[in-house]
C-alpha cells in the first residue's frame, strides 16, 4: 500500500491540517491507537474546543492546569484573591503561608512603571548621518504612527519617544520606537507600527530594513513590592526571629553572589508571577525571557530581590520587569483568564504587574525562610505523597489518608502507595 495515503502508525495524514478538529482528534486516535480513556484526557467541551480552535492551528484538545488560590492577601491595603496557575505543588500553599504573614504584619506595597514597550527597526547599510537624521524626525515618526496610535493615545498612552544607535560589531543601526500600551501586553500594536515605520526609516537613514518588531525586553516596564515584617515574628525551626531574619539576608546575598543559586532564587519568584501570567493567559514566555533578562542586566545574573533588617523589622523588596496585559490577546478572550480577572478585582494592567510583584515577593520570602529554617523538602513531600497516592488510584478523602501513611512509613513510593490505598480500602469496607 501507498505510504503517501495509508500513514504508517504514529504518523498523522499529510491533509492533518485541513482536518476539522474533531477529525484531528479521530485521526491522532487512528495513528496513535489511542484508547477512548487515553483520547478523553485532552477532550474539551463544545465551547472549549472552539476556542481552541481559533487560539491555536492544529488544536486536538486541551490540556488543563490546576488553578489554586492565595485568599487574603492584602496589597496595598485591599484584601486580594489571587489565582495562581500551576502544574508545581506547593507554589499556591508557599504562597498563601507567606501571604498570611505579610498581610498580619500589614501587608505588602507595591509601584509598577507606566506600561511603556519598545520596538524595534533595524537597518543595514544607513548612511554615515542615519542617526541624526531619525533622532531629528521624532516628530514626523510620531505623526507617522497616530493612525495607529489614536486609541491608545485617547486611553492615555500612545507614543513615547524614538532612540537610535549604531552597533558596534555590525554597524547595523537600530532605531527603538517607544509606546505606551496602557492595558494591553503590546505585541500586536507594537508590530504594526515597527511594521508602518519600514519605509519612513528606510528613506531617513538611506539603508534597508534588516528587520522590524517588538523587543520584549520590558526594561521600561518594571514593577515592585515592598514587605516589613517584624522580626519577633519570624521565629521557626527551634530559631528565634533575629536569627531567621539575618540567615534570610544572608541567603539573598548568597544568591546574589552565586550564580548557581540566583537562577533557583528567582525560579522561584517566577513560581508565583508566572502563575498569575498563566491564570490571566498571558504570555509567560514573554515575561520569563524579560526577567531573566533583567537579571543579568549587570553582565551577571543577580537576583531581583533584597532584605534587610531594619530597626526591628525584616524589609524584603523585589524589582523585576512585568509586561503583563488585562486586555487583548487570550487575555481578553479565554474565559478562564476572564474568571481569573474577575477575582483580582478586574485590575489594570499595572495593578496586575503590582499584584504580580507582591506574589513574587511572597513566594521567595516563603522559599527562604523555609530554606533557613527547618529545610525545604518536609512540605515539598507531604504534596509529592499525595501525587503517589493519586497515581496509585487513590481519590477523594483517600489521597490525604495514603499520603499521610505514606510520609509516616517514610516510603513515598508507587507500589508503597498501591499497598497502603488496599489497606484503606479494606479497613473501609470492613
Ligand atoms: C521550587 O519551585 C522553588 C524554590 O527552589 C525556590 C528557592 O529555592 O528559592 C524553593
Amino acid at each position: 500500500m501507498d505510504e503517501a495515503v495509508e500513514p504508517r502508525r504514529g504518523t498523522l495524514p499529510p491533509h492533518f491540517r485541513k482536518l476539522d478538529f474533531s477529525e484531528r482528534r479521530n485521526a491522532l486516535a487512528e495513528a496513535f491507537s489511542l484508547t477512548p480513556d487515553e483520547l478523553k484526557i485532552t477532550a474539551p467541551d463544545a465551547d472549549t474546543a472552539e476556542l481552541a480552535d481559533v487560539l491555536v492551528e492544529n488544536a486536538i484538545g486541551c490540556f488543563s492546569v490546576p488553578v489554586g488560590i492565595v485568599p487574603r492577601y492584602v496589597i496595598d491595603g485591599t484584601d486580594r484573591t489571587i489565582p495562581l496557575a500551576t502544574e508545581e505543588p506547593s507554589v499556591v500553599a508557599a504562597a498563601s503561608f507567606a501571604a498570611g504573614i505579610i498581610s498580619r504584619a500589614g501587608g505588602a506595597t507595591t509601584w509598577a512603571d507606566a506600561p511603556v514597550m519598545t520596538a524595534q527597526i533595524v537597518v543595514e547599510n544607513a548612511a554615515a548621518h542615519a542617526e541624526d537624521a531619525v533622532a531629528r524626525n521624532a516628530t514626523e515618526i510620531e505623526r507617522i504612527l497616530e493612525p495607529i496610535l489614536g486609541g491608545m493615545t485617547r486611553r492615555g498612552g500612545g507614543f513615547r519617544g524614538v532612540e537610535v544607535a549604531r552597533l558596534p560589531e555590525t554597524g547595523l543601526v537600530c532605531v527603538h520606537v517607544h509606546i505606551d500600551v496602557r492595558d494591553a501586553m503590546g505585541a500586536n500594536i507594537l508590530n504594526t507600527a515597527a511594521e508602518r515605520l519600514r519605509a519612513p526609516i528606510e528613506s531617513l537613514t538611506g539603508g534597508s530594513i534588516l528587520m522590524a518588531i517588538l523587543t520584549n525586553v520590558s526594561d521600561r516596564r518594571l514593577a515592585g513590592a515592598e514587605i516589613r515584617l517584624p522580626v519577633l515574628r519570624l521565629g521557626r525551626a527551634g530559631r528565634s526571629g533575629h536569627e531567621m531574619a539575618r540567615r534570610i539576608v544572608l541567603a539573598n546575598r548568597f544568591a546574589d553572589e552565586n550564580n548557581a543559586r540566583a537562577v533557583t532564587h528567582n525560579k522561584g519568584i517566577m513560581n508565583g508571577v508566572t502563575a498569575i501570567a498563566l491564570a490571566t493567559a498571558n504570555d509567560t514566555r514573554a515575561l520569563e525571557a524579560a526577567v531573566h533578562a533583567y537579571a543579568a542586566r549587570d553582565a551577571r545574573y543577580r537576583v531581583l530581590t533584597e532584605y534587610q533588617v531594619v530597626g526591628d523589622e525584616l524589609v524584603g523588596s523585589v524589582r523585576l520587569p512585568i509586561a503583563l496585559a488585562t486586555v487583548g490577546g487570550a487575555t481578553g478572550f479565554h474565559p478562564a483568564a476572564g474568571l481569573a480577572l474577575k477575582l483580582l478585582g478586574n485590575p489594570d494592567a499595572p495593578q496586575l504587574s503590582r499584584i504580580a510583584a507582591a506574589v513574587g515577593l511572597a513566594q521567595n520570602f516563603a522559599a527562604l525562610s523555609a530554606l533557613v529554617g527547618e529545610g525545604i523538602q518536609g512540605g515539598h513531600m507531604r504534596l509529592h505523597a499525595e501525587r503517589v497516592a493519586w497515581k496509585a488510584g487513590a481519590r477523594g478523602k483517600n489521597i490525604r489518608i495514603v499520603a499521610e501513611r505514606l510520609a509516616a512509613a517514610g516510603t513515598i513510593e508507587h507500589k508503597a502507595a498501591v499497598r497502603e490505598l488496599r489497606f484503606v480500602i479494606d479497613s473501609e469496607s470492613q
